[in-house]
């Protein structure tokens, strides 16, 4: 039984985050499917930012500029979220999750196409194994907010 890609891996977390924001749109009664497909979206960016957008990016000058164009789009998507989580089960929950379910899937099927096929040639078996472990058991860090929505600081080189 080979190993499955990392390309695979990360795709199938976009199909299930994508399935908890469809499953709240058809019933918004239940908040459960949202609240955890935002803790999931949360931890998504995160490992993409941290473990693997950086590493992609030194390897190949050429991703720079779509790495670049993802992190903005994940200030846009953490934005979002915010907004969503302040208002749990709100009159705009409804057209914050189309807003979001339409912003993703421009963002995922860019990932999919141009970033995550080039990660398991890219990253070393070291790097490679830190993802893998962080997909599997990894959680966000308590306060961990996404690059391009931190607020700037005087000495932030970004
Ligand atoms: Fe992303
Ligand atoms: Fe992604």
């Amino acid at each position: 039984m080979g190993t499955e890609s990392l390309a695979a891996v990360l795709e199938r977390e976009h199909q299930e985050i994508d399935a908890g924001i469809a499953a709240f749109s058809a019933s918004p009664g239940d908040p459960q499917p949202l609240a955890r497909a935002i803790r999931a979206l949360r931890r998504h960016i995160y490992l993409e930012e941290e473990f693997l957008f950086p590493l992609l990016g030194e390897a190949e000058p050429a991703l720079r500029a779509p790495v670049f164009v993802m992190l903005r789009e994940h200030a846009q998507i953490w934005a979002l979220l915010d907004a969503l989580e302040r208002e749990p089960g709100g009159s705009a929950g409804p057209a914050l999750c189309r807003q979001l379910a339409s912003q993703l899937l421009h963002h995922n099927l860019k990932e999919e196409r141009v970033l995550y096929p080039r990660a398991d040639d890219v990253l070393s078996p070291a790097a490679a194994g830190r993802l893998r472990a962080f997909l599997g058991t990894g959680e966000l860090p308590e306060g961990w907010v996404c690059v391009k929505a931190r607020p700037v600081t005087r000495d932030a080189g970004r």
